[in-house]
């Protein structure tokens, strides 16, 4: 069993259902603990499903590279074998991602390197294109410049919002980084050390 850990910064909808999946056999892996930069409704379910869940806040301001540091403990004292950014909105310094990678995956609504960054489904709605997607990818120092594991295209359709866009776009987000997770686990993706 792979054991991960997830960071959220939100509702963490794609955490549950990950956890889920987990729980029902159908993802070979043990969320061991749920991690958010502040106290979000997704760390709930965690609690929930008696998965330990913290938070490790950046303030203002604060020292970014500290809190990397710190983040990084947190999570190591659950001695992971993978750790999963499920819509993370915070950039991990350059020491994060070295201590983690290439076990250290983004999922990310679009499909990268289209519309990297914190706004994707808002940009590519705005640029008015007719596909966009998903992608999980392995994290490297840039804004989701990493190699990229699983992607597909989803539709943009009559009467969208950015909503009901990006809804569609995270039950493509779940399948992608199941099938990823599976994979891993199943040794099928080999992910290589820079
Ligand atoms: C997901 O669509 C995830 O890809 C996105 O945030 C959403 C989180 O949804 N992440 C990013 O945009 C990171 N750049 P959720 O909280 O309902 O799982």
């Amino acid at each position: 069993m792979l054991r991960v850990v997830v960071l959220i910064s939100g509702q963490g909808s794609n955490l549950r259902a990950f956890v889920d999946s987990c729980a029902d056999g159908s993802i070979p892996a043990t969320v061991v603990a749920v991690g958010a930069d502040s106290d979000v409704p997704g760390l709930e379910h965690a609690r929930h499903c008696d998965i330990p869940a913290f938070v490790e806040d950046l303030e203002p301001g604060g020292d970014r590279d500290a809190w990397g540091a710190r983040l990084g403990d947190r999570i190591a004292d659950f001695a992971p074998d993978l750790v999963i950014l499920s819509g993370f909105m915070r950039l991990v310094p350059p020491a994060f991602v070295r201590r983690f990678a290439p076990m250290l995956l983004n999922t990310h609504p679009a499909f990268l390197p289209e519309f990297p960054g914190i706004h994707a489904v808002r940009d590519a709605f705005e640029a008015g294109v007719t596909e966009t997607g998903a992608s999980v990818i392995v994290v490297d120092d840039g804004v989701d410049t990493g190699p990229i594991l699983a992607q597909r295209r989803v539709p943009v359709v009559d009467g969208d919002t950015e909503s009901t866009l990006h809804d569609r776009i995270r039950i493509v987000e779940r399948e992608l980084l199941a099938d990823v997770v599976r994979d891993i686990a199943n040794r099928e993706t080999a992910i290589e050390e820079n």
